[in-house]
């Protein structure tokens, strides 16, 4: 052919990438392999194997062991032998091993990008210019915090042994996003890859060899889903942190709720593609291309819902599908490939049953006449137009290279549409006014939001979901707080198991009680809702008795309904979800202020429970306790990171929304104020059921609150037998966290309760919480699960 010829249709050629070192590597291994414990390879204990495949070809590339619970529990027994030693080391050593990790996995990228494009599908263009290279970033800055770790995490200490479990569609990339973090904080870790794609982990292990990582501290176990319900199970791991489908994730909580195993879930997601009228639509179809066909769609955070304002629909579309007319699906290891192979025939059918049933419900559906390889597992990119917000593909993540498009009319009808779904992962906002576009992220639920651009990661940004995409982050600062925990929270003492029930027999008098005065029977205690004293759906109360048997008065038995009300309430306070920073702490200085000025007459009532001096204590910690979070209030913020591309990252720390918070039975009041104060000093709304011991409180808080100019709604307070409470809150989809303190079994039932809508649980995990002490009972520790941020990325430059 000509260079005219060639001119003129500008064809590319092909222009493979080489793959015989990678295949080198393969066959050094004799092409099978064991599982990676102690520093060592080790055959599987029942000597059972697996194939993994190339899905461009369908072919063979090794056999891989298949993990047992036996092969699971010596890996742990090696992650916890090594971890006194690993943890021993100073923050310095540990630095070094993971700037050797770093500099390892640079040396060897072309062979790893080359493995992964071979066992996963991805295109090498992608494999090679983005996962391995945010592999190599993870481990740098990962290092950085091993060095730093003492001096910006006083006070907190390493989970201890990990296990993490994670998927096919990064998995070098996920396997950074995992082990960094742990080690750099200290923890060793089993780490489970994906049946589809274990190859780059076991290279991983390789290099943890090369560089002479002490044995155990990394260990890698393959095998399928039951490999990894083995190691969610075994009872010695201290922490899961799983990336993955919603509903493994869900699996996961459910097996965990009844240990103290700390968790952390990536699950999937809907993102929205958002464009307004007026985008740089060029740009933005760009960044489309790689929001929905980067890795074929196989990424959790996808924009896989284009919403587009009304007005540019038409012509949007037009390039869209002129866009798509030129995108190149064919085998990922030509470097000129746009669309590589599906991970799995099973997932090709998925896709395609989930586009069936789209065009069922009425959507329409168009591909690009573009050339598709003959063989391998490949899908067409996929536009399904004229998409109703309820469809299945409006809904449900299909996880391939398929684009569901809508329309909006208004910003407000925007972020509607795009928060009409249970996820919360990513967003993308494409418009040339700064201000549209901020006021929309703002208003997102979702953990990213990417404006004017897509698909940007960094080991500096936190990356995770709101609602059912998951909680907790990978990535920045807060991906590190996943892997410690307060050292005090770690060696608490056990809370002695008391039943719930408020109308147990009266206990023993003590003899610090018997000096309590004693308060006349005459309080009418209501429950708090809406701002209004209300009275009991069931029209029941309940007798409250002072530790000695004195009948100290009645609280009414709050039931479903009034829960209802209270969350319905709780949604409603707006004026409190809108209030600035700087309200909020007035408001709160307020409520401290009263209690000041009433502090005499509420200790005489809350005597009862402890005596006068422990009254008295109490009130005053009390006060202190709501300056605090009255300070707090304003200056709990986010941050600004600086990637190295030409962008900020705004870190906004946000409400999580509506909590449910099952206050602790000890310190009626200080218990309470310490439990509610720092949830609504960042913005959230409250439902609280206080201490079963002594809910008569409930009528002076709600005294409190009602001269302190809280708005209606933003503190609901209802008292009633604490199990059944509990168990309203837990499985009420419209609140979005649930705060628990109490015993271990009650902590257990609370984070069993609430898998259905996977929310955050925080508890206490049955470990008592020294009330009085502020090092344990407010500040950061409890702030940090009052907020989640959302990470807001804002290019710069021409
Ligand atoms: P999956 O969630 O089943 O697998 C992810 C990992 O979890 C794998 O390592 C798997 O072996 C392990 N696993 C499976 N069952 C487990 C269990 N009961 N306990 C512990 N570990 C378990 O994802 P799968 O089947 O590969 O893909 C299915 C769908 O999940 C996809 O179509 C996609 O919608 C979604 N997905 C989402 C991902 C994300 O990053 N959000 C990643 C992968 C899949």
């Amino acid at each position: 052919m000509s260079i005219v010829e060639k001119f003129v249709t500008m064809d590319y050629g092909p222009a493979p990438e080489d793959p015989r070192e990678a295949l080198a590597w393969l066959d050094r291994h004799k092409r099978r392999f064991g599982h990676f414990i102690n520093g060592a390879w080790q055959a599987p204990l029942h000597a059972k194997y697996f194939d993994t495949t190339d899905p461009s070809t369908i072919e063979k590339l090794a056999e891989v062991a298949q993990g047992s619970p036996a092969d699971i529990d010596a890996a742990v027994k090696s992650a916890r032998s090594a971890l006194p030693a690993w943890q021993f080391l100073t923050p310095h050593a540990r630095a070094r091993y993971l700037y050797a990790l770093a500099r390892q996995v640079q040396k060897h990228s072309r062979r790893l990008a080359v493995l992964e494009t071979l066992d996963n599908g991805k295109p090498i263009r992608e494999s090679r210019d983005i996962d391995i290279p945010l592999v190599a970033r993870h481990f740098y800055y990962h290092a950085g915090w091993a060095q730093l770790l003492a001096q910006e995490f006083p006070g907190c200490e390493a989970c201890g042994v990990v296990g993490q479990i994670i998927p096919w569609n990064f998995p070098l990339l996920m396997l950074a996003w995992k082990i960094a973090p742990a080690l750099a904080t200290g923890n060793t870790v089993v780490l489970k890859p994906a049946e589809f794609t274990p190859l780059t982990a076991l290279a991983f292990a390789e290099i943890c060899q090369e560089i002479d990582l002490p044995a155990g501290v990394v260990n890698i176990v393959t095998g399928d889903g039951s490999t990894g319900e083995a190691l969610v199970a075994h009872p010695d791991v201290d922490k899961i942190a799983f990336t993955g489908s919603t509903e493994v994730g869900r699996a996961i909580r459910k097996a965990t709720a009844h240990s103290r195993k700390k968790l952390s879930l990536e699950l999937g997601g809907k993102s929205p593609f958002i464009i307004f009228e007026d985008a740089d639509l060029d740009s933005a179809v760009e960044g489309l291309v790689d929001g929905i066909w980067f890795n074929q769609g196989q990424v959790c955070c996808a924009g896989s819902r284009l919403l587009m304002q009304e007005g540019i629909a038409e012509p949007l579309i037009a390039k869209v599908c002129d866009r798509m007319n030129t995108l190149r699906v064919g085998p990922p290891l030509d470097k000129a490939i746009d669309i590589g192979a599906i991970i799995a025939r099973v997932q090709l059918d998925r896709i395609q049953r989930l586009v069936d049933q789209g065009v069922a419900e009425g959507a329409t559906c168009w591909q690009p006449s573009i050339p598709m390889p003959s063989r391998g597992l490949y899908f067409p990119p996929t536009l399904l137009s004229n998409v109703h917000p309820t469809s299945i593909v409006a809904q449900q993540e299909i996880f391939g290279p398929v684009l569901a498009a809508m329309t909006f009319r208004t910003p407000t009808e925007a972020v509607e549409l795009a928060n009409n779904t249970v996820y919360g992962l990513a967003a993308c906002v494409w418009s040339e006014s700064v201000n549209v576009s901020l006021h929309v992220a703002a208003k997102l639920k979702a953990g990213v939001v990417w404006v004017n651009c897509t698909n940007l990661f960094d080991a500096s940004c936190g990356f995770g979901g709101y609602r059912e995409s998951g909680y907790g982050r990978e990535g920045g600062r807060e991906g590190l707080l996943e892997y410690l925990e307060p050292t005090w929270f770690k060696n608490a003492p056990q809370l002695h198991p008391r039943p719930l029930a408020i109308d147990q027999p009266p206990p023993q008098l003590t003899e610090a009680m018997s000096e309590s005065s004693t308060p006349p029977i005459d309080r009418t205690v209501k429950l708090f809702i809406a701002g209004k004293q209300a009275r009991p759906d069931s029209g029941y109360s309940t007798e409250v008795r002072a530790a000695d048997g004195r009948l100290l008065g009645e609280a009414p038995l709050g039931n479903r309904k009034d829960i209802r009300n209270a969350v319905e309430a709780a949604r409603k306070a707006t004026s409190w979800i809108k209030a600035t920073a700087h309200n909020r702490a007035q408001v709160l200085y307020y409520i401290a202020e009263n209690l000041s000025q009433r502090r005499e007459e509420i200790a005489t009532r809350l005597s009862a429970v402890g005596g006068k001096q422990q009254a008295e204590s109490e009130i005053n910690a009390s006060v202190e306790r709501i300056f605090s979070y009255a300070a707090w209030a304003d200056k709990y913020e986010g941050a600004i990171h600086n990637p190295p591309f030409r962008n900020v990252t705004l870190a906004m720390q946000e409400p999580i929304g509506t909590i449910g918070i099952l206050c602790p039975a000890e310190a009626p009041l200080l218990g309470f104020l310490s439990a509610v104060m720092p949830a609504i000093a960042v913005g959230n709304t409250v439902i609280a059921v206080p201490s079963e011991i002594y809910p008569l409180i409930t009528a002076d808080l709600y005294q409190l609150f009602e001269t302190s100019d809280l708005p209606a709604g933003a503190v609901n307070i209802v008292t009633g037998r604490p199990a059944e409470l509990l168990k309203t809150l837990a499985e009420h989809d419209d609140i979005d966290a649930l705060w628990c303190f109490a015993d271990t079994p009650t902590c257990a039932t609370a984070k069993s309760l609430s898998i259905g809508n996977l929310k955050q649980v925080f508890t206490n995990e049955g470990r008592h919480i020294d009330w009085f002490n502020p090092t344990q009972s407010e500040g950061r520790f409890f702030l940090q699960h009052a907020t989640q941020i959302k990470n807001i990325w804002v290019p710069y430059g021409e």
